[in-house]
């Protein structure tokens, strides 16, 4: 019996309990909303990075990988309108001295009573909406003046858009064609939380995608499918996802369209990632400011300026829905389990070597030898530490799909059993041929076990 028990509380203790991801700085009492990835959680961070990056470059022709710097030139943020425009309005309370999001108060809890919100009782004292930038401003050199003032990156796109002339001269490509890049982004959000879904500091992944202006409504639509396919392809439940279009009163400055990949998160349906048509803005803007034109010239000479659709999401944001997406408890033998269903090409550990009884010389010696094997093409764990129902619970909860066990049979026959984490049904195979029957089962299409409800 299955039953979605996952709350946020739940995910937050099996990250930290098992090793995904720790407040940060935690000896020093922690730094607001500031996290460490551990071992699984990098793990599993680098799949979600790998999946995203094969779909969009190895999996197509169209679309090429950047890597660049996280602090720009700030004329870069005043061209992209981010100086002027990046802010959220923002209220002190004069009471309880705890500082809100005016556009956000209705998800607020007051400070002195939190079941009512800012604004709403006697005492609250609030002060007027103040526009605050979110750009983190740094330094550049040992003097700190304001001329040397610049700022980590509150988004990867525009280090993509100052690079669309390398990319078009160099990469020979033509529209429509994409430049997709994965890296940390940096926001002084006024009320980060909700563990890794809204944080100061975050990775995102984004693809700008060049088109002829004529054809931007025609590839909106498709990336909007394509995004929304790719969650699906790794594991999350269709019902779990929706897309939301932006009302007009909603869009960013630079958006003449957005959608939102929503999410049912254990906080409610919320943006997973943003699909935008920015037209012809970011290019226009970073012309005019750079004095470098930045258009395509056709061999026939015809020449414009190309609409960008931008499919954006953040990489913490996704690791977080398919953990949530993953969470099960059932009842085995009238013992509680908790496995993270995760899909084997995102779960951190394809495969676990275990020794029934680590005293044995002769299972311990094959099971090394099984897992020298396997290690040298994936990320497989051994373990010969506790009972081996402990050891199963263990691969359980950080989502390890298969376990092979080497067993009193092993030495007779050369066998081992292969437990699926999903069904727990275990068969036998030729210790020889556990190598290829892993190989095939990672390749396996895989689906969801969980209700899509
Ligand atoms: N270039 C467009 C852009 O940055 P965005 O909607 O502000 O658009 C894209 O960000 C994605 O980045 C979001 O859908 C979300 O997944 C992620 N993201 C944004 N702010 C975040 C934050 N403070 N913490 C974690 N992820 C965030």
């Amino acid at each position: 019996m299955t039953a979605d028990a996952v709350t946020m509380d739940k995910i937050v203790s099996l990250a930290r309990r098992r090793g995904f991801v720790f407040p940060s700085s935690e000896i020093y009492g922690g730094l607001g909303s500031a996290y460490d990835y551990g071992h699984y959680g990098v793990l599993a961070k680098n799949n979600v990075k790998a999946r995203w990056l094969e779909a969009m470059t190895q999996e197509r022709d169209d679309i090429v990988a950047l890597d660049s710097a996280i602090i720009l030139n700030p004329r870069v943020w005043e061209a992209s309108g981010h100086v002027a425009g990046f802010t959220d309005p923002l209220v002190d309370c004069r009471t309880c001295k705890l500082r809100f999001r005016a556009d956000d108060l209705e998800n607020a809890q007051c400070g002195r009573k939190p079941s009512k919100h800012p604004g709403e009782t006697d005492e609250c004292n609030l002060t007027e909406p103040r526009r605050f930038n979110l750009m983190f401003e740094t330094h550049l050199g040992p003097m700190h003046e304001t001329a040397d003032k610049v700022y980590l990156r509150p988004e990867t796109a525009q280090g993509i858009f100052v690079n669309f002339k390398n990319v078009l001269q160099l990469a020979r490509r033509t529209p429509p064609f994409g430049i997709a890049q994965i890296g940390k982004s940096f926001r002084n959000e006024i009320t980060p939380g909700n563990f890794l879904f809204r944080t100061r500091e975050f990775e995102q992944m984004e693809m700008e995608y060049f088109v002829p202006p004529d054809e931007a409504d025609r590839w909106y639509a498709y990336w909007v499918e394509e995004r929304l396919g790719w969650y699906t392809r790794y594991g999350i439940r269709p019902g779990h996802l929706r897309v939301r279009e932006h009302d007009a009163d909603e869009l960013s400055h630079y958006s003449k369209a957005t959608s939102d990949i929503e999410y049912l998160f254990p906080i409610g349906w919320s943006e997973l990632e943003g699909i935008a048509n920015r037209g012809d803005f970011d290019l226009t803007q970073h012309s005019e400011h750079s004095g470098t034109k930045l258009e395509y010239v056709g061999p026939d000479g015809e020449r414009y300026t190309p609409h960008v659709i931008e499919p954006a999401g953040g990489v913490d944001r996704a690791l977080l829905a398919f953990l949530v997406d993953a969470y099960d408890e059932e009842v085995v033998a009238e013992r509680e389990r908790v496995v993270l269903r995760l899909h084997p090409r995102i779960a951190p550990v394809k495969a676990a070597v275990l020794p029934l009884i680590a005293r044995d010389e002769q299972m311990v010696s094959r099971a090394r030898s099984l897992y020298e094997d396997l290690r040298r093409r994936h990320v497989v764990e051994y373990d010969d530490g506790g009972a081996i129902g402990r050891r199963y619970r263990r691969q359980d909860e950080i989502g390890t799909p298969f376990a092979f066990t080497i067993d009193e049979q092993t030495p007779v026959d050369d066998t081992v059993t292969v437990r699926d984490r999903d069904s727990l049904a275990q068969e036998r195979l030729p210790i020889g041929s556990v190598g290829a029957w892993l190989e095939d089962a990672l390749e396996r299409p895989w689906q969801p076990p969980k209700d899509d409800a």
